[in-house]
């Protein structure tokens, strides 16, 4: 009896004969040999169908299978240097489940539109599911670091009643007799839970109504959001620096394969370590006129100053104290300098731009009432969130990683559509 096999774990069957269930991703024949490349979830692999050593209808049958068509094979599992991932199938026996009619996505090159037209399909090609497993390992990754340094997973509600990151980019929706909104960050809630717990961290997708159509944008996109009790700005960035590094350490341990299959030259993720530079938003500012940029303190930056300063770093940038009026309400004035606050945005190397978002928080009961005053912010929707000044306030700090932008700079990727199975983009809602 051949025993059920997994391609990702093939190793462990090495000159046995196994069984593997999947999906037929290639086929090369030559007259008495079909070379059937098979894919099943966990990896690909070349199994080799020679006439005369299967029955003669298998041998037919193989012949006969049309890319995507779902079979189970079985055969004897050999050791081959030659072969992409080391080994290879000699099959004994094919067992056809279904023969796929007119598979859209052939081996030629297909425009983009028509690709994201057809994502559902899409997900099985070798790229994306290297990219996507990618994605997985960066996610484990990340929380595997947060609950091994004491943190706890709290989550944040996505139905909210009013705004954390300002209410230009809000999606508005019905919560029966009341509007609601799709969150932007759970970081208001995540603040709550700090006073409860000490370390958390939330995650889940998040929302931005952006009209904003750049290969960095998504509109729902996935948030992981520390939080921390007792800490301030240097602590919080020495956080990040650590659980980035972490992120890319496990990725270069677990995925090479993957990282092989995209082509990433991983020289430049081994010198991603612990201490991270650090650059004022003045210092960047001066970095970016010097370089012809047309842009003055106060300013945001756009993708290409971002992308401009990010190329100068090989490990990711911090960007600390930007101008007060440029960022959000709850962020604390730097002492003696109010007009710049105790945040950084964390870049990535090679261009990629922000990847992390964090601050200190005021924690002052005073100054985060004048604040939410000046911001319009109304007792109804922030009186809980102004409690928490008021019920033993501590200093804390955190920071939202975005989940897609990292996975985009890890894995070298042009775009971050990309990144996340189904993207949703400006004016794309499907599949
Ligand atoms: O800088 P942001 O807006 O920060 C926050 O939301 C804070 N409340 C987080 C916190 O302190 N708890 O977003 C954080 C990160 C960005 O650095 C970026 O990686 C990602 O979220 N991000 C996006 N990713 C894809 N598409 C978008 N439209 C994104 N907007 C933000
Ligand atoms: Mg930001």
């Amino acid at each position: 009896m051949a025993a059920l096999a997994l391609i990702g774990k093939i190793g462990e069957h090495d000159g046995k004969e196994v069984e593997l269930r999947g999906w037929l991703y290639n086929k090369r024949s030559s007259g008495r040999i079909h070379f059937l490349e098979l894919r099943d979830g966990t990896g690909f692999i070349q199994c080799v169908v020679v006439k005369g050593e299967v029955p003669d209808e298998d041998f037919e049958a193989a012949g006969k299978l049309t890319q995507e068509s779902s079979l189970r094979l079985t055969g004897i599992v050999r050791a081959d240097a030659r072969a992409k991932g080391g080994y290879e199938i000699t099959v004994k026996s094919v067992m056809p489940f279904q023969v796929a009619q007119d598979y859209p996505i052939t081996p030629k090159e297909h425009g983009i539109d028509f690709l994201m037209d057809n994502r559902h399909l899409w997900i099985r090609h070798k790229r994306q599911h290297a990219l996507l497993s990618i994605r997985h390992e960066v996610i484990a990754a990340a929380q595997q670091y947060l609950n091994d340094n004491g943190f706890l997973r709290v989550d944040a509600p996505i139905l909210t009643p009013a705004a954390c990151e300002g209410t230009t980019t809000l999606f508005e929706t019905e919560y029966f007799e009341e509007k609601a909104y799709l969150s932007q960050s759970g970081q208001l809630y995540n603040e709550a839970d700090a006073m409860a717990f000490g370390k958390v961290y939330c995650f889940g997708p998040t929302f931005r109504a952006e009209k904003s159509k750049t290969r960095r944008h998504l509109i729902e996109f996935w948030m992981l959001e520390p939080e921390m009790a007792w800490c301030d700005q240097e602590e919080n960035q020495r956080v990040q620096e650590e659980l980035v590094s972490y992120i890319v350490a496990k990725v270069l341990e677990k995925r090479r394969a993957e990282l092989a299959v995209i082509e990433r030259d991983v020289t430049k993720l081994e010198d991603i370590k612990p201490p991270f530079p650090r650059l004022s938003y003045d210092d960047a500012i001066d970095i970016l006129k010097g370089a012809g940029r047309d842009i003055s303190w106060g300013d945001d930056f756009g993708a290409p100053d971002e992308t401009l300063i990010s190329e100068r770093f090989t490990r990711p940038v911090f960007v600390t104290n930007y101008p007060t009026s440029m960022k959000a309400f709850y962020m604390q004035p730097e002492p003696g300098r109010p007009e710049v606050v105790k945040c950084a945005d964390m870049l990535a190397p090679e261009g990629y731009g922000e990847i992390i978002g964090g601050s200190e928080r005021i924690w002052d009961p005073a100054l985060m009432e004048e604040r939410m005053r000046q911001h319009n912010l109304s007792e109804e929707a922030y009186g809980w969130y102004m409690q928490l000044r008021k019920f033993g306030t501590v200093p804390h700090s955190g920071f939202g990683i975005g989940i897609e932008r990292t996975v985009a700079w890890i894995t070298g990727s042009e775009h971050i559509r990309e990144m996340i199975p189904f993207p949703r983009l400006l004016y794309r809602l499907r599949p």
